[in-house]
């Protein structure tokens, strides 16, 4: 494997030539460390910290000063794994607060940082200042409290219609990456199939550019019962450092997620 440290540039390439892309979450050095020599090929920081590393009830607890916490400690263990950071809840309620909060994740060593929901100005600001961005459509965790709980988004067809159409407006506004959670496989095959940026599926299917789990799920530790989509990659009882390699081949193989893991 090539250990050069991946950019944007890359994963829009792996896109290109049919290489699924593999991403986990981390919040700190030593397991962006395992996470990187594995060959994972993007390592996010998730507001899932708000959970499984801090166990509230959800994100929205999560500070701007949390994620930069935590986004220091894995980008200075990453040598090749694109570092992607989320931007917690309320911390880009318009284009010019996005660009402040962002730089700070920037400045702590992201290459990128993620929002949720179509915040196209914001996107198409952050950008314009040369920060890359990732979108996050389906299930928002940061509106749990709208969505009325942890569901499958875009069943109902105007909805799935409204998520196309919200990923090409950030795909025109100038987003980089994708990530759709908790959505039917058939939608997110039809986005991915759409979109010419790659799209990193949790919950949605074989059909994405990629995927993405929580850490601590597929390693089956911590509070909380694991998603259905997630999957214990510690059984057979294995290393840490060995799941990771496992969950990689799986992603790039097509093994993972099976219709099991899918909606
Ligand atoms: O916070 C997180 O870990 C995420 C993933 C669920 C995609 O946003």
């Amino acid at each position: 494997m090539n250990r050069k440290p991946l950019s944007i540039h890359d994963l829009a390439a792996m896109k290109r030539q049919g290489e699924k892309i593999a991403c986990l979450t981390a919040y700190d050095a030593s397991f962006s460390a395992l996470i990187d020599q594995a060959g994972i090929d993007a390592i996010l920081v998730g507001d899932s910290l708000g959970m499984v590393i801090q166990g509230q009830a959800s994100t929205l607890q999560v500070s701007l000063d949390d994620m930069i916490y935590h986004t220091r400690w894995v980008a200075a263990a990453r040598r090749r794994a694109l570092v992607i950071a989320d931007m917690p809840f309320l911390t880009y309620p318009d284009p010019l607060g996005a660009a402040m909060n962002a730089a700070k994740l920037m400045q702590a060593g992201a290459q990128m940082v993620k929002l949720e929901g179509a915040r196209f100005e914001a996107v198409r600001f952050l950008v314009d200042q040369g920060i890359p961005v990732c979108g996050h459509l389906g299930l928002l965790p940061q509106s749990i409290n709208r969505l009325g709980g942890y569901k499958v988004q875009g069943v109902d067809p105007a909805e799935a219609d409204k998520i196309l159409a919200d990923a090409l407006q950030l795909e025109a506004a100038g987003a980089a990456l994708l990530v759709l959670e908790c959505v039917p496989a058939k939608l997110a095959a039809a986005i991915s199939a759409r979109l010419s940026i790659p799209v990193i599926g949790i919950g949605a299917g074989i059909d994405c550019d990629g995927q993405v789990l929580v850490l601590y799920d597929m390693l089956d530790i911590g509070i909380g019962k694991r998603p259905r989509f997630s999957m214990n990659f510690m059984q057979p009882p294995v290393a840490i450092a060995e799941a990771f390699g496992n969950y990689r081949s799986a992603v790039k193989e097509l093994r993972f997620p099976t219709p099991d893991h899918s909606f």
